[in-house]
């Protein structure tokens, strides 16, 4: 047992039991959520619980028409077989009792004021735009949602590739915050795969430089 069993208790979840999860439980874990670190102190997510089991059957439908509505778009047949096949990870979310959309509102940055003033070229301007501390605020928030749920004894996923569907999603729930885009989501609900492990990690000495 280690102090740090609640960050390697999370896992990507894809199967649910359908048993719902209690509110009280759903407002601790986005309190959590609440709780990370964001630029400036901006807090520039919004949070949008679904818990009405048509509306994420009706959600998953969306996604897997956007999906085959892209596909015809696209003209080399092994990436229209790759794209099609990933609708099932696009649609994990279909039995969860709870599907949590994240929603952002932008981040102003130096290189949004650089482009905007026409000062220095885009492309070097955009480089300073890289690090998109705007997304980086949602991924702190969603991490901190995923690993509070994981200590809770709920299993998560985080998702962005349904979000090609972002346009039809917030049209079927009615949801709409000006300045706000759909930047991610995650099911929420009581696992019911057994439990597997995570997939596995490229070793630490590849992805980890120290400057002695
Ligand atoms: C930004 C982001 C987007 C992801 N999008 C999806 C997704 O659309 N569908 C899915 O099934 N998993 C998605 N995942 C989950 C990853 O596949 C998973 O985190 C990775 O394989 C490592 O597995 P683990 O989470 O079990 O440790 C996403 C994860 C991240 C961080």
């Amino acid at each position: 047992m280690s102090t740090l069993d609640f960050i390697y208790r999370r896992r990507s979840v894809r199967k649910f039991k359908a048993d719902p999860v209690p509110e009280d439980d759903i407002r601790e874990l986005l309190k959590a959520a609440t709780w990370a670190p964001s630029g400036k102190n901006l807090q520039n997510w919004h949070f949008v619980v679904i818990t009405d089991a048509r509306k994420i059957a009706e959600i998953a439908r969306l996604v897997e028409d956007k999906n085959a509505k892209l596909a015809e778009y696209l003209t080399d047949e092994a990436k229209i077989k790759t794209f099609r096949g990933s609708v099932p990870y696009h649609t994990v979310f279909k039995g969860a009792p709870a599907l949590i959309l994240i929603y952002a509102s932008p981040y102003e940055t130096i290189a949004d004021l650089l482009t905007e003033a026409g000062i220095l070229p885009q492309a070097e301007a955009l480089r300073y735009g890289r690090p998109n501390p705007g997304i980086q605020n949602i991924a702190a928030a969603t991490e901190n949602f995923l690993l509070a749920a994981a200590s809770l004894g709920y299993g998560t996923c985080w998702m962005t590739g349904p979000t090609y569907a972002a346009e039809e999603i917030s049209a079927c729930i009615g949801f709409a915050k000006p300045g706000f885009h759909l930047a991610a989501m995650t099911p929420l609900g009581i696992p019911a795969e057994s439990a597997g492990a995570n997939p596995p990690r490229k070793p630490l000495d590849e992805v980890v430089t120290f400057i002695r």
